[in-house]
């Protein structure tokens, strides 16, 4: 298993669209084991494989995440089938936003359709936390952002701070 470089705002790699996977392979199997690698090691509840620059509607969750007890999902081609008319509120970050968090409404229920690693179809009925973070994470396949549920003048705010960070990082003063 390999740790992938996260990719970080402003790179437009995140605005592509991601596309469905016909066949889970054994090179989709590889990304799926690699992208919970990523996600684990960066502390993150849910990653997509687009975050690390692969246009494939894969993402990897876990929401459960305490100490030793694990609970890994993985959701291929996922499709938001249904949402509940009840709203929930998270402070959302993202591993491609650093040090960024934004307040956002969402429902607090769906139901989402997905392929599993094996291939099979199937459905789950999402609530809560993991509710948020499937929709969040669909999003990112969808080439959305976080930071496009705030202001045009919010958001360019943020991509201006976050541009000049990345730009410091490569400076070096010998
Ligand atoms: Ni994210």
């Amino acid at each position: 298993m390999t740790i992938k470089k996260l990719i970080t705002v402003p790179d437009e790699l995140l605005r592509k669209k991601s596309q469905n996977i016909e066949k889970v392979s054994t090179d989709e199997k590889k990304l799926i084991k690699d992208l919970f690698e990523t996600m684990y090691h960066h502390k993150g509840i849910g990653l997509a494989a687009i975050q690390v620059g692969i246009p494939k509607k894969i993402i990897v969750l876990d929401v459960m995440q305490k100490d030793d007890k694990k609970n890994p999902l993985c959701f291929i081609n996922p499709v938001v089938k249904k949402i509940g008319n009840e709203k929930s509120k998270y402070e959302e970050g993202c591993l491609s936003i650093p040090n960024t968090f934004i307040e956002i409404e969402r429902p607090k229920t769906c139901i989402v359709e997905y392929v599993d690693i094996d291939g099979k179809k199937k459905i789950m009925e999402c609530d809560g936390l993991l509710s948020t973070c499937i929709q969040h994470e669909i999003n990112h396949l969808d080439g959305k952002l976080i930071i496009d549920f705030l202001s045009k003048l919010k958001k360019d705010l943020i991509i201006k701070k976050l541009s000049k960070t990345k730009r410091n990082t490569d400076r070096i003063i010998v």
